[in-house]
């Protein structure tokens, strides 16, 4: 078996739409809104609150499906020496996991009334997931991308409570709780392995801070009160984030919103 495996030649079958993660950020027809009006938190009040819920659990599927190739190809893409096996032990873990919140995934989306392949699929956290140093890889994969599922589930999470909605709201209760553990685990490995070089970690940080701030998607995530998925502090906290460095993706967000705008991000 070849070791980093292209996001080209991942594996899906006829129902998924493969789309450029430009061409699908920039589609007008993820906009439901009038031109120049911000969404807003996801709430239940929202004009466009199903469509948007269905998108963006449409995006968490596919997100899950890339997160559970990428932990797999970490377990098989380096040798000991370069990652550690107990590292590879808990991506083996991740897996497990990723699997569970695929099959949740897709459930959780039928539930809402959409189904695979409605919205178009990019590659972006598998690509994150090939980079070619097992720490750049897992500070990009498990503290950024991870991390944006924090936000995400959290969000999904007081969407359901907001609509009354057990199924959800559980469902991503108890992913968030496995996402916590990922992103812990990045923060964990990332110190181990750079302890005695903090060139190399400094690198994994600038790494994971260009990736944060490609998926903070011009405010879309942030802690703007009209940003519809909020930084989820606490949990954050949980992951190993300190709070200079929530408070610098936060930070990041800002700087980079569209006033124009956000397109959905995911999907
Ligand atoms: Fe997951
Ligand atoms: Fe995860």
């Amino acid at each position: 078996m070849r070791k980093s495996f292209p996001a080209e030649d991942l594996a899906r079958d006829g129902r998924f739409r493969r789309a450029r993660t430009e061409d699908r950020f920039e589609d007008p027809r993820n906009e439901f809104l009038p031109p120049g009006r911000r969404a807003g938190k996801l709430t239940p009040d929202r004009s466009d609150a199903a469509h948007a819920a269905r998108q963006l659990m449409h995006g968490i599927f596919v997100g899950e499906i890339q997160a559970l190739e990428g932990a797999g190809r970490t377990v098989w893409d380096f040798d000991d020496d370069e990652a550690p096996f107990a590292l590879k032990l808990d991506m083996a873990r991740q897996c497990w996991d990723e699997a569970r919140h695929t099959e949740m995934s897709v459930k959780l989306g039928e539930w809402m009334g959409t189904e695979v392949g409605e919205f178009a699929e990019t590659a972006f956290l598998y690509q994150a997931a090939c980079n070619p140093d097992p720490v750049l890889r897992l500070t990009g994969v498990n503290r950024a991308l991870e991390g944006l599922a924090i936000d995400v589930f959290n969000t999904m999470r007081e969407f359901g409570e907001a609509c009354s909605d057990p199924v959800l709201s559980f469902c991503e209760d108890w992913m968030l709780a496995d996402e916590v553990t990922h992103v812990k685990m990045g923060s964990d490995w990332l110190r181990r392995l750079t302890e005695n070089d903090p060139e190399r970690r400094e690198r994994a940080l600038e790494f994971q801070r260009v990736v944060d701030k490609l998926f903070s998607f011009r405010g879309f995530r942030g802690e703007a009160d009209d940003s519809p998925i909020q930084l989820a502090r606490t949990f954050r906290r949980m992951a190993g984030f300190g709070d200079t460095e929530i408070d610098t993706i936060a930070a990041d967000a800002e700087a980079g919103s569209d006033p124009e705008g956000w397109r959905a991000p995911v999907g």
